[in-house]
């Protein structure tokens, strides 16, 4: 599995310690599994600056948009879905289609783990081109779709983060909502967050692209934004976040950014 892949296991550990609290922000009975010990040895390596709850938090703010969404789609693409599990735990409409899209390694360690999910595992390289794939696998460009786009963006170059946004939008009908997540420019040279961004490095998957301006980017390949959050705000907060949130005039200030956006 290539190294950017190993951090989906991060992210389970993360939610496997959310499930497992009394106050639980969600129940993911998986992600202990799919976590394995790589998981929780890399949720102890990237701690600090607030990782965990940050993980907990997107994870509740994207269940609740996800359910939103739901009644209102024909398709949901989980785009880099790793070990998420919520073609397991979330009470989907029967009649949807659900699509999982990341890389070949991933994919085939996560289906030897996790039986039974009614979703379509695609193998892509996002990067690349990749919408050839998920047709062949029977996306819909005719029907409204819900992407869900969680922990990525970071991942990719500026390029790569306007090439796809452009490309879920040229595949959207009317109707389609994304649900995703970006940093702040300021984020990748966090000097709290140093030492887990250097770690990331090391481990071969850096941060490589943030934004202090995640409306404009997404308005300029085809995405109009309905709700955005910083972790800490009203609807992004549930009790997980202890630090102050800096009003968004305030320039070069790492930041999160929980959005909804439609086409
Ligand atoms: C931090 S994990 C997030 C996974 C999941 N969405 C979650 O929130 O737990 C990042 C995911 O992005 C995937 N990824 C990164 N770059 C990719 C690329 N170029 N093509 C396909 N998947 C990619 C990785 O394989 C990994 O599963």
């Amino acid at each position: 599995m290539e190294a950017v892949s190993q951090t989906a296991r991060w992210t389970a550990a993360a939610r496997a310690l959310e499930s497992e609290r009394e106050d639980a922000l969600f129940t993911d009975e998986h992600a202990r599994k799919l976590a394995g010990d790589t998981g929780f040895e890399l949720l102890k390596r990237y701690a600090g600056a607030g990782t965990a709850p940050f993980i907990a938090i997107r994870t509740r703010y994207m269940d609740d948009a996800i359910m939103r969404a739901a009644s209102t789609v024909r398709q949901v693409v989980f785009v880099a879905a790793g070990m998420d599990t919520r073609v397991l735990r979330l009470p989907w409409p029967d009649d949807l289609v659900i699509y999982e899209l990341d890389r070949p390694a991933l994919l085939d360690a996560k289906a030897e783990l996790l039986r039974g999910a009614r979703s379509k595992p695609v193998p892509v390289d996002l990067a690349e081109e990749w919408t050839g794939a998920l047709c062949d696998a029977g996306f819909r460009k005719d029907l409204p779709t819900l992407w869900v786009a969680e922990g990525l963006l970071f991942f990719l170059t500026e390029e790569c983060v306007r090439a796809l946004l452009r490309d879920l939008a040229a595949l959207s009908a009317p109707g389609s909502v994304l649900v995703s997540d970006m940093t702040s420019a300021a984020s990748l040279k966090n000097p709290f967050a140093r030492s887990f961004l250097r770690a990331l490095s090391e481990d071969g998957a850096p941060w490589r692209f943030g934004t202090d301006d995640p409306e404009g980017l997404l308005l300029s390949c085809g995405w109009q934004v309905e709700d955005l959050r910083e972790p800490g705000q009203e609807g992004a907060n549930f009790g997980r976040w202890d630090y102050p949130v800096v009003p968004r005039e305030v320039p070069d200030v790492p930041r999160s950014f929980l959005f909804t956006a439609r086409v």
